[in-house]
């Protein structure tokens, strides 16, 4: 019987430690595996990444773009996270419209409670910025709930990138009224080119975009403008003379008395006399049913799409 005990502990004891010894490996792979998990992690990717250009290796040329064409996807999947990653809340609430024009979901809530239900009137400013009149016309046109377009001198983008910038930030349409306002129909192709693409690209430098909407310098064009300008041209039914009279006024007696719906009003916003006239206007105008929105607003609230190289002198 004591011997029978003896042999019957020493299997257990054999038992015992057998247990324990696989124990302490598993334990130690497991300790291993959670220190070494990162690594491991990165060389499964790294390993996948190779076999995947190990396939391609093999395989034809078209492979070959195929691998182009993921490390352009992985290239271009990092800018999408870094997009997603650096810029402020801003990026989910503001919508791009236009190419020109970016506004925010207030705005667009305001354009759909008045769809339909408001005449439409777009105030357009040519020849600025101006070096306080344009900032004095921006800090008014919360006050009526108002989107303007301005056609913007390429020569006085540098100089005044903030007011456009402010300007467009707000949701106001930045449109182009060419580099040096020459009239386009009497200038060489080359000339021409050079007026439209000097403007597009210091206007791009500021707002991160080309013009959407173009106003030829004294309303002139041709087919070679037409064809040239990549860009609706948007002309007015509407002209103050506010250049004339510099009469505020006198602006804002013409806007009130030529004012219909689908309107577009011609202004200048380098005089004050024509800004102080245009917020009179607003002010009137308000009452009378309108909204005041810029033209690409207007397009779209009318349901029209603007065409390039087509002229527009209202929206209907
Ligand atoms: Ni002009």
């Amino acid at each position: 019987m004591e011997k029978k005990k003896r042999i019957l502990n020493l299997i257990i004891l054999v038992a015992v430690s057998a247990c324990l010894i696989a124990g302490c490996v598993k334990l130690v792979d497991s300790v291993k595996n959670s220190v070494t998990g990162e690594e491991t992690e990165t060389t499964t990717s790294s390993t996948t990444l190779k076999s995947d250009s190990e396939k391609t290796k093999k395989s034809t040329s078209t492979s070959k773009t195929t691998t182009t064409e993921a490390k352009e996807t992985e290239a271009s999947k990092e800018t999408t996270t870094e997009k997603k990653t650096t810029p402020t809340k801003k990026t989910t609430t503001t919508k791009r419209v236009t190419s020109t024009q970016v506004y925010n979901a207030d705005r667009e809530a305001y354009l759909n409670s008045i769809k339909g239900k408001k005449k439409l009137i777009a105030f357009t400013f040519d020849d600025g910025p101006g070096k306080s009149s344009t900032n004095k016309l921006l800090d008014s046109l919360n006050n009526y709930n108002a989107r303007v377009t301005f056609f913007v001198m390429g020569d006085r983008v540098a100089t005044y990138a903030s007011t456009i910038k402010r300007a467009y930030e707000m949701g106001n349409e930045i449109g182009s009224h060419t580099y040096s306002h020459k009239n386009l129909t009497k200038i060489s192709g080359d000339e021409l080119r050079q007026e439209i693409n000097k403007t597009n690209k210091a206007i791009e430098k500021v707002i991160g975009v080309h013009p959407g909407v173009t106003r030829p310098p004294y309303g002139s064009y041709n087919d070679s403008v037409k064809n040239a300008v990549g860009t609706p041209l948007i002309l007015w039914n509407v002209d103050t003379l506010d250049w004339k009279s510099r009469n505020a006024q006198k602006v804002c007696n013409h806007i009130v008395s030529h004012a219909h719906d689908g309107a577009i009003v011609l202004m200048h916003d380098i005089y004050e006399t024509s800004v102080d006239g245009a917020i009179m206007a607003m002010d009137i105008l308000q009452h009378e049913g309108y909204a005041f929105v810029t033209v690409s607003e207007m397009a779209a609230l009318k349901g029209k799409t603007l065409s390039d190289g087509t002229v527009y002198t209202s929206i209907k």
